[in-house]
């Protein structure tokens, strides 16, 4: 299916490795031009070059989305290269590991730093233009989290929750003006994050990484983790021309992990 976002300049941000990466590559093999960003400079350049290698476009800024002009930088590079940004993927990394009873303030404040500011920052400097050009797709990566809490992951579960909220009332907001705004949440997907997640959970509970990670397949109907490249494929459909009724809404991807009925 030609999902009608050739030639469309798509931001994706946490886009140096794992999922965010996954979605940048998927968008551009459906001929969106893609401006990636993340801290990490090196492993960007080579996500470009891979992208350039398979026929598609692409650039990227290297910045660190806690700084508050990273959201106008990116804007106006995408502008300068390909044109005004039509479609925002907001991803970043996730928060550390802790319990709401535990966790000091600093912690909550350096969260939402992480998982609700820049997408804030990010969102308002693309949605003018989005609504004036009548078009744009806004989707947030968040986690199967806002369905289900996760267990000493108190940031993540309370932080992804008021995006959540955040995009949901968005997404009646500017819906008449062709922009839809959706969140989706990655279920345990094959990155390096669940690698570090389960080393550092299994430390905590006193059990190997791998006994942790056959217990946490148990839990999974599919019976295995994501590949990143499903997730994207999700991704991109949420983007796309076809998509354009579908709004407000928190999609995971979670190979049937949820059991909530909404
Ligand atoms: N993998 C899973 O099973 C899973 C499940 C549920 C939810 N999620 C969530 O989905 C998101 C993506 O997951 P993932 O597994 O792909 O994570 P990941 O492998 O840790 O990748 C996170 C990306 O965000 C970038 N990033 C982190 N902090 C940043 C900052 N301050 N400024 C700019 N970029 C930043 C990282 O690049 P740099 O280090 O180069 O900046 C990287 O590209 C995360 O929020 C994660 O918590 C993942």
């Amino acid at each position: 299916m030609d999902l009608g976002i050739k030639g469309k300049t798509a931001l994706v941000t946490g886009a140096s490795q794992g999922i965010g990466l996954a979605i940048a590559r998927a968008l551009a093999a459906e001929g969106a031009r893609v401006l990636l960003s993340a801290r990490n400079e090196e492993k960007l350049t080579l996500a470009v070059q891979a992208i350039k290698a398979g026929g598609g476009e692409a650039s990227y800024l290297a910045a660190d989305l806690n700084q508050p002009q990273t959201a106008t930088r990116l804007k106006a590079l995408a502008e300068q290269e390909f044109g005004p940004i039509e479609i925002l993927v907001g991803n970043t990394g996730g928060p550390p590991p802790g319990e709401a009873a535990s966790l000091d303030e600093e912690s909550w404040r350096q969260a939402a730093e992480l998982l609700f500011y820049p997408q804030l920052r990010l969102t308002r400097a693309v949605l003018p233009g989005m609504r004036e050009r009548g078009w744009g797709r806004i989707l947030y990566v968040t986690s199967i989290s806002v369905k289900e809490p996760i267990e000493n992951l108190a940031l993540s579960n309370a932080l992804r929750a008021a995006l959540s909220g955040y995009a949901k009332t968005l997404a009646r907001e500017v819906a008449a003006d062709g922009v839809t705004v959706n969140t989706l949440g990655p279920g345990y997907t094959a990155t390096e994050r669940v690698n570090d997640l389960f080393a550092k959970n299994a430390q905590r509970l006193g059990t190997s990484p791998k006994e942790l990670l056959a217990e946490q397949l148990a839990q999974i109907p599919a019976g295995r983790l994501a590949d990143p490249s499903e997730t994207a494929a999700v991704a991109a459909f949420l983007v796309s021309r076809q998509a354009a009724y579908l709004t407000g809404q928190a999609i995971m991807v979670d190979g049937g992990y949820t059991r909530g009925l909404l």
